[in-house]
């Protein structure tokens, strides 16, 4: 349903209005770091985990840049210091000392986040959790898993091949991201159809609160219904709550076959009914559902991710699917899946042009490397507008068609400014990411993209981050998915928790 004309307009000047927040207000109460505070996480910690420009340590401002950057190039910060705590008593040390000095501190983990949140809005200080890297625990029986929050998501995948076990979670940045991270955006990812958020799988969390006290809810229980979940808060509070510094997560048992197979098809308006017959017919043993556009597979193709399907494969498909199936025998997950792409290509009217099927573990992974490298493949062709949106299914491609619409009107889709408006992302769970792809990142195309797109999403009902978080991006745009009184009980909670607001600032609230 639309909204009102009337209510469209009150909502784009109560925008207007928090249009003037700038997140660098919520800084203003905090302190810089100082010498004498350099001098005090001396104490703490090791030379080799502090980098500061300040003296002593003089490092080279270079060395931080990684950490003040985030990985799209798109917010800056100017941090002086990054701590590399090795335990959950250094981090508890530190954040105890930046409380009562009023250091803003921005926990940070791969940094591969797209919404701004991992980096600095001006010098907060750096707490980087890539020296806690601990696997703590594994009972290969309940397949609970422990780990220190800066394991990198690879690793614990890697870590659990062995044993038999996956992590219930997967995304193309699983080589640089964190556990921490990923628990602290709520991150979603290529399989979230099969195994559901991170909210169900995790069991339980350490977490440095931001007095420095630990709150040790590292339950290894898979039921546990002893009064309010607190974890739950941490889960997607992107670093403003305290620091997340262990994780209790339920892996899964590792499937004894995977297949994957990228359909082509002719007609977006074929998507919906390719996923409910691919559905009914897959069952259990369905994985991943995933779209793309034609404009956006070819950007992956023209910046070599994956390996390009045949021309002929491609002839005339306005987008494609891939599919994945997981399960627990070979000859009959094939079975299924021949007989799903016998009945799609025999149909009187096909939904689909062809369909790819790996037939190695090369190609398997080569299908599925066209899928998780278009994040990079946007990146290389030019500066993306990532707007992460839960829609309504049938309403993929309307964004789409609307934004690249009202972009040209704008005389904003060229060469020199809007390259490319595509459209990707995670079927089954309802979320499109659409990206804005310009030569520049201008403050014509942000006026003309914001609020807009905010204001499609919420003509549809829908939300404005369905997995990348707010971050620093969209704290002016929270109002488009949360109502007053829950944005005033997120205030109450974020005050009770961290009332001289050090944790994250400028982040999620507006
Ligand atoms: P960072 O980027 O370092 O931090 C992200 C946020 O979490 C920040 O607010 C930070 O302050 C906070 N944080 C980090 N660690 C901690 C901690 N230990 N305690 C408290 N707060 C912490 N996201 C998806 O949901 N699904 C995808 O499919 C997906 N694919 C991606 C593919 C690529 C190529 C890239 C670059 C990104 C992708 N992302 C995806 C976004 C990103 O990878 C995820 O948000 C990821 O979970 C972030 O983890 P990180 O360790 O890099 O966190
Ligand atoms: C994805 O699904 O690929 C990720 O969320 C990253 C992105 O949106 O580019
Ligand atoms: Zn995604």
């Amino acid at each position: 349903m639309f909204i009102s004309r009337q209510l469209a307009r009150r909502t784009s000047l109560r925008v207007s209005r928090r249009w003037s927040h700038s997140p660098a207000a919520a800084l203003s109460g905090l302190n810089s770091v100082t010498e004498e505070d350099l001098a005090h996480f001396a104490k703490i910690l090791p030379p080799t985990a502090i980098l500061s420009t300040l003296s002593p340590s003089a490092t080279p401002a270079a060395e931080l840049e990684p950490f003040n950057n985030d990985w799209m190039n798109k917010y800056h910060g100017r941090s002086t210091t990054v701590l590399k705590p090795r335990t959950t008593q250094e981090v508890s040390e530190i954040v105890k000392w930046c409380n009562q000095r009023r250091i803003g501190i921005v926990p940070q983990g791969g940094n591969t986040g797209l919404v701004g949140g991992g980096v600095p809005v001006k010098d907060e200080l750096v707490l980087s959790l890539s020296n806690m890297t601990k696997i703590r625990a594994f009972d290969d029986v309940s397949g609970i898993l422990v780990a220190d929050a800066g394991c990198i998501l690879q690793s614990l995948s890697d870590f659990l091949t062995p044993h038999n076990h996956i992590v219930p979670l997967d995304l193309g940045a699983k080589g640089s991201c964190q556990i921490g991270g990923n628990v602290s955006t709520n991150a979603g990812g290529l399989r979230l159809l099969r195994y559901g958020s991170l909210h169900g799988s995790v069991l339980g969390l350490e977490v440095v609160l931001p007095d420095g006290t630990i709150l040790d809810q590292l339950t290894s229980l898979r039921k546990d219904n002893t009064g309010y979940d607190l974890k739950q808060l941490f889960i997607g509070a992107e670093g403003t709550l305290g620091v997340v510094t262990g994780v209790s997560i339920l892996a899964a048992p590792a499937p004894q076959a995977s297949n994957n197979v990228m359909l082509a098809l002719p007609k977006f308006e074929n998507v919906l009914p390719l996923f409910k017959e691919t559905k009914r017919q897959l069952s259990e043993i369905l994985s991943a559902f995933e779209f793309m556009d034609r404009t956006v597979y070819d950007l992956a193709v023209k910046h070599g991710q994956g390996r390009a399907l045949d021309p002929s494969d491609v002839e005339g498909a306005e987008c494609f699917v891939l599919v994945e199936t997981s399960g627990g025998k070979r000859e009959h997950d094939e079975e299924k899946l021949n007989s799903l792409l016998e009945s799609l290509m025999e149909a009187e009217q096909p939904l689909i042009n062809t369909g790819v099927l790996a037939t190695s573990p090369a190609q398997f992974s080569a299908l599925w490397a066209i899928r998780e490298g278009l994040t990079e493949a946007v990146s290389k062709e030019g500066k993306a507008y990532k707007y992460d949106i839960s829609v309504p299914l049938h309403k993929f491609k309307e964004v789409v068609d609307k934004t690249k619409e009202h972009l040209r009107q704008k005389d904003l889709l060229h060469d020199n400014a809007v390259k490319h408006v595509v459209g990707y992302g995670h079927v089954g769970d309802g979320n499109l990411h659409l990206n804005v792809v310009a030569a520049q990142y201008t403050p014509e195309i942000e006026a003309a993209l914001e609020p807009f797109i905010y204001e499609l999403v919420a003509s549809y009902k829908g939300s404005i981050s369905a997995e990348h978080g707010i971050g620093v991006m969209k704290t002016h745009a929270l109002q488009y998915s949360k109502s007053p009184t829950s944005i005033e009980w997120m205030k109450r909670i974020k005050a009770l928790f961290d009332p001289n607001g050090i944790m994250n600032p400028g982040k999620v609230l507006p």
